[in-house]
């Protein structure tokens, strides 16, 4: 696992294709990852075409990775063939409810999750986009998701044609609570934000959105409140018409 160590997203790919061996044989080693009562909750769609990224492309505004990319991977959650399976085995099903999204759900990124470690170890570059639950609901048009199918998660993947600076993390002690969790004290936070806060891309970052600091970039411009509610709106209605909730 010392790939990690190394990992940054990428977001420009080479030309070259991944073989559909190569692709297959990582969905299916991904298929080892833990999964709710073994029911495996999820499912994948792969683009390959340039028609179905070029329809995709607007709905992850327009990030040139999705038509940059020789595969993209849609992973949704899919509650649709456990219950189709129920149904023609006479069983009574009862997953439209928040309790089996949310199972769901953590299916589906484990699965994602672990598919990333594994392409990423296989030489492979990709990057998530979070696009995804954005604009759901056109995803599910384009991608003829039924009922009990919501997309979760986005992966374009490639072999890179860039190694970009790695990323910040916070410290391991930000993170981490001995027995019991100890809440944050300004002092905390001054100390496990302090080399995010001084890093010149981030000082840039703040003044080029004219704001003091860079918490306000994060909570008032990149993911604010009224971005955060209208889209929350729109995914609920979403996950009403997917049969989720009622
Ligand atoms: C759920 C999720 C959604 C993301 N969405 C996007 C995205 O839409 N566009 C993008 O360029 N990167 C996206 N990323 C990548 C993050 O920006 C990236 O992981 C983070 O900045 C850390 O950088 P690193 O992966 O290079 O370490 C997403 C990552 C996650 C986990």
């Amino acid at each position: 696992m010392d790939f990690l160590n190394n990992r940054r997203s990428i977001r420009r790919y080479k030309t070259d294709d991944i073989s559909d061996e190569l692709l297959n044989s990582l969905l299916l080693q991904a298929e080892r990852t833990q999964t709710m009562g073994n029911m495996q909750l999820y499912s994948v769609v792969v683009t390959r075409s340039k028609e179905m990224k070029e329809a995709l492309a607007p709905v992850h505004f327009n990030q040139p990775m999705v038509t940059g990319a020789p595969v993209v991977l849609t992973f949704c959650a899919d509650f649709n063939r456990t219950v189709k399976w129920c149904s023609f085995r006479d069983a009574n099903s009862g997953y439209d409810n928040l309790l089996s999204l949310m199972n769901a759900v953590s299916d589906t990124l484990l699965y994602t999750q672990t598919f990333s470690c594994l392409a990423e170890e296989a030489g492979l570059g990709l990057c998530y986009l979070g696009t995804t639950l954005y604009n759901a609901g056109q995803i599910i048009d384009l991608l003829k998701l039924p009922k009990l199918v919501l997309p979760v998660a986005t992966l374009t993947v490639g072999y890179p044609d860039e190694c970009p600076p790695m990323t910040d993390r916070l410290p391991l002690v930000a993170l981490i609570h001995q027995e019991h969790y100890h809440d944050y004290d300004e002092q905390a936070i001054n100390e496990f934000y302090q080399t995010k806060e001084s890093l010149p891309e981030n000082q840039e970052f703040v003044k080029v959105n004219q704001k003091q600091t860079l918490a306000q970039v994060f909570a008032e411009v990149r993911y604010n409140k009224a971005d955060n509610e209208a889209i929350s709106g729109v995914l609920l209605e979403t996950l009403k018409k997917q049969g989720f909730l009622k």
